[in-house]
């Protein structure tokens, strides 16, 4: 970034999975290994922004010069995205947010019952970028698309009902988009859209973030 396009500007990143807990000693996650989401707050540090990152459970080292908040579950990443948020300027949210969580966590380790199956009853965890949408003076809003099909169509969807500004959607599967180096992405915005093919994760998160800056600076105005 030559001339630093988001400096002045303030950037929270999400990255990883979420842990939603199911009794002191198991819970359920996803294969979200932060690469992505941190290679992203990097890019947004070179571009010259202030970057804060909500990471969930991962073990990546803290890129230099960016501050972060280590969380556990999809509710204490909406409570720290939420706060760290409130008066930035563009959000990335690359973490794998958990959809569900048990609806109780048992305060002692289950135990198997005769062969009789378990049932864990899951409810909704809230959705942090579509929360943020509804807020007045909302950030800049960039949202990932995790999908095994129908790439385009989910993506699209989820632009439209998240009501948010950009979408990254990636393929994920079998040595695909979670957990490797490598990644693809096709972005998506209200009235355009440009695909950035596979590269690792830094240099893709580079492109990201030129393309992010490029449509935050021309669209808004700000
Ligand atoms: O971490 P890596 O191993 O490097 O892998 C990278 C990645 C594949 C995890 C990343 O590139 C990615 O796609 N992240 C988003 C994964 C995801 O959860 O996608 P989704 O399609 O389920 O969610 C769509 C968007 O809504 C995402 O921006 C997500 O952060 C957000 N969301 C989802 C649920 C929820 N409760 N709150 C949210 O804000």
């Amino acid at each position: 970034f030559g001339e630093q396009p988001l400096r002045g500007r303030t950037v929270v990143v999400s990255a990883g999975p979420t842990y939603e807990d199911i009794d002191p000693v198991r819970f359920i996650g996803n294969r979200s290994s932060g690469r992505m989401g941190f290679a992203v707050a990097a890019a947004a540090r070179d571009a010259g922004a202030d970057v804060t990152l909500i990471a969930g459970p991962v073990s990546l080292p803290t890129p230099p010069g960016i501050r972060r908040v280590d969380v556990r579950s999809a509710r204490q990443m909406h409570d720290a995205v939420l706060a760290a948020a409130e008066h930035a300027d563009i959000y990335v949210g690359a973490a794998a947010v958990g959809d569900y969580r048990p609806d109780v966590e048992a305060a002692h380790k289950l135990k198997k019952a005769d062969g009789a199956p378990l049932r864990i009853e899951l409810i909704e965890n809230p959705d942090i970028i579509a929360t943020l949408s509804t807020r007045p003076s909302r950030p800049f809003l960039v949202g990932f698309a995790a999908e095994t099909r129908e790439l385009a169509g989910y993506a699209q969807d989820k632009l439209r009902r998240k009501r948010i500004d950009m979408i990254a959607a990636n393929e994920v599967g079998e040595g695909k988009g979670f957990e490797v180096a490598n990644n693809a992405l096709h972005l998506y915005w209200p009235d355009g859209d440009a695909t950035l093919p596979e590269m690792p994760k830094t240099e893709l998160a580079r492109r990201l973030v030129a393309c992010i800056a490029e449509r935050f600076l021309s669209g808004t105005g700000r």
